[in-house]
């Protein structure tokens, strides 16, 4: 054990607090196999917004790594064949669990992530539908029958095809939801029998680390659920370990594409990036579009993968919008994110708050114009709006993670649909419409995993089906579709039978 007190940064002791924070000055363990350990190191957690030490995650050594491994490929055949019940039940615990330490959580998320307590609240609620929703679908994970004497050849034949687990997952989870984000891994293979290795972000270990000392207050078998603060440089061998046949990755693209090229015979899931659309038609509620664009591009300070980046608008509404929508962001509570009004807080991390600022600096200089946000403060960014924006700047075509859209306008549906799809991702994209018409052809025409009418591209149920098509992505997470994506259809055929 270290005292994290001798760690902590002289400014954070200077700030004082008022016993918000996590009260976490230990060393959490890790998970092993469903029992506590330590290793021999340890991952220091601090707080984005003021440096201050919030806690520290135990890291496993290889020998440890590799007992989890094992354990996991030990125990899939009993994973596998747990009765439903005891999956659901677990699931149901996890649910509840979450919802009694549900404040405490939230806390921990807030001190690791940095969000504003409105966000991580809202994720903690989140997490427990997961788990929740989890726990029903496995109540209803049923095979189907299928009767084959549709043909003369197969008279007296039935298939039985049921779905069974390709094998123990290996879940790289992210900082942005450290908790929800490893729900919806996680969840999933525990309802379909499958083992699970957890490699939580190495910024925000903390939460994904309380879910793995609930999920060992479960029946589950040992072995079933590992969760391992591994850092980023040795993971590596936990992506080529084939005991692990199936990687669920959420995070950036590069990272994601390299692992589906490392390992092209692995069942890959990829949830990665976007630089998500809105379209405000003519026909639009303004003040309902702006105030809706305007929260959530900021939202968990921009850091996630569907906060509104690019606002195309009708031209004919350009200038009654633009001034709602800066008046909306200008609105926005910034700062503390302690303060249960707060809604935009800091990034992760100064580093990423400097390269916001360098790319909307880029844009400046190509002569986007400013409307209002562009300054940083440490880890904080500026909400920012920005309009005029060159085509080929890295705030139009990457992908921002930080608070900052920019908003322009378009002449025809034709080719505000074009400016949607001209991007190398397509996660999400919102429109702004009453028109049955133009929602089913948004519907048809934009490239992109799910559209949201008459709301913003951030809006995600935790039961829908959720994941990107071109880079953002492979595969859909969303309950029942991770199900699948960690199954494959295996038919038994009975013969001689009189149907
Ligand atoms: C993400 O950022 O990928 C997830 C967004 C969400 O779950 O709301």
């Amino acid at each position: 054990m270290i005292d994290l007190d001798e760690l902590e940064p002289r400014r954070a002791r200077r700030r004082g607090y008022r016993g918000l924070m996590p009260d976490n000055t230990q060393v959490s363990p890790f998970w092993l196999a469903g029992r506590p350990a330590t290793g021999d190191g340890e991952i220091v957690v601090t707080h984005p917004y003021d440096g201050r030490v919030i806690g520290a995650a135990s890291v496993p050594t290889d020998a440890q790594v590799e007992e989890a491994v094992a354990a996991a490929h030990a125990v899939r055949a009993e994973a596998a064949a747990l009765p439903l019940h005891v999956r659901a039940e677990a699931l149901a615990h996890v649910a509840r669990r979450l919802a009694e330490r549900s404040e405490e959580i939230a806390r921990l998320i807030t001190g690791e992530n940095g969000k504003p307590l409105l966000w991580a609240r809202g994720e903690v609620g989140r997490a427990i539908s997961v788990f929740r929703f989890a726990a029903e679908e496995t109540r209803r994970w049923s095979g189907h029958a299928q009767r084959l004497d549709t043909d003369p050849a197969a008279a007296g034949r039935l298939a039985y095809v049921s779905r069974v687990p390709h094998g123990p997952v290996l879940a790289v989870t992210p900082f942005n939801f450290p908790l929800n984000l490893t729900a919806h891994k996680v969840a999933p293979a525990i309802a379909v029998g499958a083992p699970v290795v957890v490699k939580p972000a190495p910024a925000t270990p903390l939460s994904a680390l309380v879910l793995g000392e609930i999920l060992a207050e479960t029946e589950l078998p040992a072995g079933m659920v590992s969760v391992l603060p591994v850092p980023n440089d040795r993971a590596a061998g936990l992506v080529d370990d084939p005991r692990l046949p199936v990687v669920s990755f959420t995070g950036s693209g590069p990272v994601g594409w390299m692992i589906k090229e490392r390992v092209p015979r692995k069942h890959v899931t990829l949830e990665l990036g976007g630089n998500a659309a809105a379209v405000v038609c003519a026909d639009a509620d303004l003040d309902h579009a702006a105030a809706r664009i305007g929260l959530f591009s900021n939202y968990q300070a921009g850091q996630s993968c569907i906060a509104v980046q690019r606002v195309y608008v009708a031209r004919e509404v350009y200038d009654a919008f633009t001034p709602r929508l800066v008046a909306a962001v200008e609105g926005l509570v910034t700062g503390d994110p302690w303060d249960d009004a707060t809604q935009v807080g800091p990034l992760i991390s100064a580093e990423a708050a400097e390269r916001v600022q360098a790319w909307v600096d880029e844009a400046a200089a190509a002569g986007a114009e400013v409307l209002t946000g562009g300054t940083r403060d440490g880890a904080a960014y500026a909400p920012t709006v920005l309009a005029d924006v060159p085509a080929g700047a890295k705030v139009a075509c990457e992908e921002v993670f930080g608070p900052v859209l920019l908003v322009q306008p378009f002449d025809g549906l034709d080719e505000a649909f074009a400016l949607v799809n001209d991007s190398r991702y397509g996660l999400q994209a919102g429109v702004f419409t009453r028109s049955l018409d133009v929602a089913f052809r948004a519907h048809r025409e934009l490239e992109v995993g799910g559209v949201i009418i008459g709301d913003v591209p951030s809006y995600r149920a935790d039961q829908m089906p959720y994941g990107g098509v071109k880079e953002s992505g492979i595969g859909r997470e969303g309950l029942r579709s991770a199900m699948e994506d960690y199954t494959y259809e295996k038919v038994m055929v009975l013969t001689g039978l009189a149907l």
